[in-house]
């Protein structure tokens, strides 16, 4: 009886619920944020960066940033700063994507876009100042961090935003609008350099914080590609299949601006395939960590699952 409650009670400790696991890891994040950046003078500037920074998102590259740094042995205050940097790259990213010059669009995380609020001279500049704090605040708010280890987060977060990563898969994004010859090759370095390089920097940055081994590293590093890529073959999916309220952002436009992507070569079908694939491969990468690496298989999972 007791041998059997014993189980029982072990079983319990390891079962793993993602939906509770995301929701505490969203409101550290959303409070961590919130400190981050307080309004002061000029205030318009400040209330233009939180009003996108503040609008909720799924806040997935902060938590895969904290969930590999405790996966290697860290804590989430050491990561968090990071974590937060993360987040605020990846919003102005947002913004720009947004504006009339790119993707025009109108709506982002449910709300309006930046511009259509702020006007496009003010969201340029709170995309700037974004960026430009995302860095300012790692190498200021980073505690127990030996300066080397802070100093490689650094280089990695503007490799991963720098025309190495997503401004290079942004202008080949925008350069391939509208065309119907664009190959494979191509289609994979636009989805690896926009999306994937931002998502591979926020895995890798947990780890590096904490100076995981190199071999830890270089396994992670094949867990965040396949992620990554599968990450922005889904975005393309649901641009397709998903309501705009589903996505906060509005839908079809891929197809209305003849964008290159997994489903206008593929289909549908094959793209979830594919999609399925990488998520499987990124798992596999993960089987030596063992029950460490539960919330990191979680997340690849939910790449695939999610709705928006
Ligand atoms: C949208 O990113 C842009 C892409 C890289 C596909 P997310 O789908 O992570 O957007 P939020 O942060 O949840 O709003
Ligand atoms: C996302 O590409 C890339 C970046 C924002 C860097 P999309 O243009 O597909 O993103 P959404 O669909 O507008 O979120
Ligand atoms: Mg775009
Ligand atoms: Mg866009
Ligand atoms: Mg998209």
């Amino acid at each position: 009886m007791v041998m059997t409650d014993n189980v029982r009670a072990s079983q319990r400790e390891f079962r793993f619920d993602l939906a509770t696991y995301l929701a505490e890891r969203q409101a550290q994040v959303e409070a961590a944020l919130d400190r981050s950046l307080p309004v002061i003078y000029p205030e318009k500037i400040y209330e233009a960066m939180r009003y996108s920074l503040m609008a909720g998102g799924k806040r997935l590259r902060p938590i895969l940033c904290l969930a590999t740094c405790e996966l290697t042995g860290g804590t989430v205050e050491m990561a968090m700063p990071t974590a937060c940097a993360l987040e605020m790259i990846h919003t102005m990213s947002l913004i720009h994507d947004d504006l009339p010059a790119m993707d025009d669009d109108d709506y982002r995380r449910g709300k309006l876009t930046n511009h259509k609020v702020f006007g496009e001279d003010v969201a340029i500049l709170a995309g700037d100042g974004l960026l430009a704090y995302a860095f300012e605040h790692v190498a200021i708010a980073t505690q127990n961090v030996p300066a080397d280890r802070l100093l490689k987060v650094v280089a990695m977060l503007g490799r991963a935003v720098g025309a190495a990563g997503l401004v290079g898969g942004q202008v080949v994004d925008l350069d391939c609008e509208g065309k119907t010859d664009v190959s494979l090759e191509t289609l994979n370095f636009i989805h690896n350099h926009k999306t994937a390089a931002l998502l591979e920097a926020s895995v890798i940055s947990g780890a590096v914080l904490f100076g995981a081994s190199e071999e830890d590293l270089q396994r992670l590093s094949r867990y965040a590609q396949n992620i990554g890529l599968a990450f922005q073959i889904i975005d393309d999916i649901l641009d397709i299949t998903a309501t705009q309220e589903e996505l906060g952002k509005t839908a079809g436009k891929d197809l209305q601006a003849q964008k290159a992507t997994y489903p206008s070569i593929w289909g549908l079908e094959e793209s979830r395939r594919q999609a399925e694939r990488l998520v499987d491969g990124a798992k596999a990468e993960l089987t030596v960590f063992g029950e460490k690496a539960v919330p990191l298989v979680a997340l690849a999972e939910f790449i695939t699952a999610r709705t928006h």
